[in-house]
């Protein structure tokens, strides 16, 4: 009886960590690379986790009424093995950040050096005190604190300052990047799910900074020509 009730525990507890590790179909590459590297971490960290803290009981309780306790005894194999095993943990999780974070999605830079740009939709961001201005390649026209993109097209965009410091902040696309005066930034993505996703500015750029937001609007590409089209039309 004890038995099955600690196997449906069990079950239950197995459940609940998968449930916790599924990501939602990830609305962009950077953000499906992101998800993917936490996955991947907190496989490693949950039985970790588990390991201490499972130690860490039997201790506290195996022990519990020691009066006389005795130092512990010098043990060169156990603590070569967990100085091993920590390294490999340690370089498991550099080599996967290693990967995400040269992702020419998630490091422009990365593409530009290893000449993987390919074609790309440039979009012109002016970020300033308070606020985003957008320009599109396909016309003379821009929005203000509005971004629309179409769905699966790679989307550069190509961000300055005209005053301090802003940071382009979307976290449902995963993109955020810093944006310096005087020094032009890219950020680069391709959005796989339509929708709306908040925008932020994250670098405290003045009294207005809380209000520095916007929205990223992914349409699929009919919709993103029709929208375009609008746009461009003399009034
Ligand atoms: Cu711009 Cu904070």
């Amino acid at each position: 009886m004890r038995v099955t009730r600690h196997s449906v525990r069990l079950a239950a507890i197995a459940v609940f960590v998968a449930l916790l590790a599924t990501p939602v179909a990830a609305q962009s590459v950077n953000r499906a690379a992101i998800d993917e590297l936490n996955t991947q971490l907190l496989y490693v960290a949950l039985p970790l986790t588990l390991f201490v803290e499972l130690i860490l009981v039997y201790a506290i309780y195996r022990f519990r009424d020691n009066d006389d306790p005795k130092p512990t005894a010098d043990d060169p194999a156990l603590e070569i093995t967990w100085t091993t095993a920590t390294a490999v943990i340690l370089v498991f999780v550099g080599v996967s950040g290693y990967f995400v974070l040269t992702n020419p999605f998630l490091t422009p830079a990365a593409a530009a050096s290893s000449g993987e740009t390919g074609e790309s939709l440039e979009i012109e961001v002016d970020a300033y005190q308070w606020g985003w201005e957008f320009t599109y390649p396909e016309g003379d026209f821009t929005t203000k604190n509005r971004l629309v993109i179409p769905e699966n097209t790679n989307v550069t965009l190509v961000m300055s300052s005209s005053d301090v410091i802003h940071s382009l902040y979307v976290p449902g696309l995963g993109i955020k990047q810093d944006i310096f005066p005087g020094q032009p930034q890219v950020a680069r993505t391709r959005a796989t799910v339509p929708g709306e996703y908040d925008l932020y500015c994250a670098e405290l750029c003045g009294s207005g900074h809380s209000r520095m937001g916007g929205t990223v609007v992914v349409m699929n590409q009919t919709a993103y020509d029709e929208w375009v089209a609008t746009q461009s039309s003399p009034q």
